[in-house]
């Protein structure tokens, strides 16, 4: 962190033009973001910007339109919303990226943001393209990457540009690493992680990681199944991924040797279809056509005794199909019990994955966690100790 350059208050933005590199990698349907969580998180920074009078030109990427115009995949409900809720006026942009964008950007009145269309639309910047990271350079005068979220990708608005314009981090970057950190360097013990999701072989690498780090390893979610039944357990009709034993063998065995505790559901909630009622089931009266959806509440019990004898948490993952409220009362109780310890304890709470996010918000507490990322990918590769390409371009030589 102590080498990374992170954007000052300090420095004289008066009438520069500044790109700023976003992650308004958002859920839209029928033209209608369906969670602006990622956008929210940015606009008091760019509102920051605008009252000290830069040009601002806003670059982001959305989905993965593999260099091809992909009408659905359009950057303008965004450019809407931002119409709506940034305090100064905002333009759009989706020509190439030319001297007529560099001429659109040098026009720009100080205070006002020229948004541009999405980045992933040019096949070269997944390419991490030399010349046309020189042409997005040239639309500003410094670059501030304020996307954590993409920067474990080597692209041209995140990566190359940095190689001919004067580059910083921006705050919400630097809150994603100091958190990373609370939890790989500066930790105040002991650590317990509650890992969610569905697929184990997607997370082998955190979860073994996490084992070297934490003194806890709660395993929720589907993932848990293959743990369940690994033990012996009768799943019944629950999610499965094939062929995860010898996963499971590996990360049992690390964290023996690690001395981290594993502790898995003692208990659950089920039902034969996802849009079901939740039947209580203790984990050997399962029968062959129960689908394990949540949690149960001897399990919510053991999590949260964990969660008030630890001084850090980081949680990744619903407990359960929270989307059906019927299963959502795992994650609401973990969620719930993790920000009153905050609030109350002073426990270091990180919650990262887009999932865990929204169902957080689902309960109003946001508030009280020590930092919500919102960045998926980036935010793990990180933890598991890998060096991310955006991140290595800001750092001094
Ligand atoms: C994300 O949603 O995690 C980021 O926007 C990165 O998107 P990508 O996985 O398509 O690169």
């Amino acid at each position: 962190m102590s080498n990374l350059k992170i954007f000052s208050d300090d420095l004289p933005i008066n009438g520069k033009r500044i790109i700023v590199r976003l992650d308004l990698n958002v859920p839209i349907s029928n033209s209608k973001i369906d969670d602006t969580t990622r956008i929210e998180v940015v606009e008091p920074f760019i509102n920051s910007l605008i009252e000290k009078k830069a040009k601002i030109i806003l670059l982001s990427h959305l989905g993965r339109p593999k260099g091809k115009i992909v009408p659905e995949l359009s950057l303008k409900p965004i450019f809407k919303y931002l119409e709506k809720n940034l305090i100064g006026k905002v333009n759009f942009y989706d020509g190439n990226i030319d001297s007529k964008a560099i001429d659109a950007s040098k026009k720009l009145k100080s205070g006002e943001v020229l948004l541009f269309e999405n980045i992933r639309f040019f096949k070269e910047e997944e390419a991490d393209d030399e010349k046309f990271a020189k042409n997005l350079s040239n639309l500003g005068d410094i670059f501030i990457n304020e996307a954590f979220s993409c920067s474990h990708r080597k692209q041209a608005s995140i990566h190359k540009i940095t190689k001919f314009i004067e580059s910083f981090g921006g705050p919400i970057l630097k809150k994603e690493i100091q958190s990373i950190e609370l939890i790989t360097n500066n930790k105040k013990k002991p650590v317990t992680c509650i890992i969610g999701g569905s697929k184990v072989s997607t997370k082998i690498n955190i979860l073994s990681t996490l084992s070297e780090k934490a003194e806890n390893l709660i395993i929720v979610g589907a993932m848990a199944n293959n743990f369940l039944k690994f033990k012996g357990v009768n799943v019944g009709a629950s999610l499965l991924e094939g062929g995860s034993e010898g996963v499971i063998r590996k990360i049992i065995d690390l964290a023996k040797k690690n001395k981290c505790r594993i502790i898995i559901p003692i208990d659950c909630n089920t039902s034969s279809k996802f849009n079901g009622d939740a039947t209580y089931k203790t984990l050997k009266s399962l029968d062959s056509n129960d689908i394990i959806l949540d949690i149960g509440k001897d399990t919510i019990n053991l999590i949260e005794d964990i969660i008030d004898s630890s001084n850090t948490v980081f949680w990744n993952g619903p407990a359960g199909y929270y989307e059906n409220k019927n299963f959502s009362t795992g994650t609401i109780s973990i969620g719930k019990k993790i920000a009153e310890n905050t609030n109350s304890k002073f426990l270091i709470s990180i919650v990262g994955g887009g999932d865990t996010v929204a169902a957080i918000k689902k309960t109003g507490l946001e508030k009280f966690f020590t930092h919500l990322s919102t960045a998926g990918g980036a935010f793990l590769e990180s933890l598991e100790g890998k060096e991310l390409p955006g991140i290595k371009a800001l750092k001094r030589i």
